[in-house]
């Protein structure tokens, strides 16, 4: 008998939503914080280099803007208290957040792939994440939240959606990631996954399937 190489596709259960950048538009915050900061810095910063901050921590987050510090050297005391800095800038901008900043389509379409049979989870590299889905009143659409309270390594390391799929108690290969961010496909890749690209990450070559709209994931999947 020949002796044939079948790669395993195992049927999908689940989908991991990341959050900024994909079910809302927070990532625009991130940039107008993160702007603010680096103006009172000196620091040169605009949209392409916020790009690069798209699933990566706050604290990565950070070293990515002070490239072009030109100032004395941070120790890590300062560091944090600029991250800190930052993050109420952010937290003030969330403030305004509501339910209307969830469109229908996001709404109708995680509904549609429930009906399915789908369980959806969140993966989220943002310590602010619960916060945010309360603002929107999304939290009660997911079954498993993972955010960066329960990792130790941001995207592109696998372990924010890993977590989520343990938490939705399936196996990474029976689940899609959808995101926004370049990093969190390749993480979404590292840990066996499905990546979805939307948004910044919809013309990424390394995403498996891409979409230019969010209800296009119920055509795709
Ligand atoms: C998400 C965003 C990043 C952000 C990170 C941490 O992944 O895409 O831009 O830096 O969360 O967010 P946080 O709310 O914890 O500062
Ligand atoms: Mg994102």
């Amino acid at each position: 008998m020949r002796h044939h190489h079948l790669v395993q596709t195992k049927e999908k259960k689940g989908i991991i939503f990341d959050l900024d950048g994909v079910l809302v538009f927070t990532d625009q915050y991130h940039y107008l914080a993160w702007k603010q900061l680096a103006d009172e810095l000196g620091v040169y910063f605009d949209e392409k280099i916020n790009n690069r901050l798209r699933g990566v921590s706050r604290m990565d987050s950070l070293e990515i803007i002070l490239e072009r510090y030109q100032g004395e050297p941070l120790n890590q005391v300062q560091k944090s208290e600029l991250a800190e800095k930052k993050n109420e800038i952010y937290r003030n901008m969330l403030q305004q957040m509501r339910p209307a900043n969830v469109s229908a389509e996001v709404r109708s379409c995680l509904k549609e792939l429930r009906r399915r049979g789908f369980r959806l989870a969140i993966g989220s590299s943002s310590k602010n994440a619960k916060l945010i889905l309360e603002k929107v009143d999304l939290l009660g659409a997911f079954q498993a939240i993972s955010d960066g309270t329960n990792i130790n390594q941001s995207k592109p390391s696998p372990e924010v959606f890993l977590k989520a799929a343990e938490f939705l108690r399936l196996e990474p290969e029976e689940c899609y990631v959808v995101e926004d961010a370049k990093v969190g496909i390749d993480a979404a890749k590292a840990g066996g996954m499905i990546g979805i690209g939307i948004g910044d990450a919809a013309t990424y070559e390394k995403a498996d399937m891409k979409v230019n709209s969010f209800s296009e994931i119920l055509s795709v999947i």
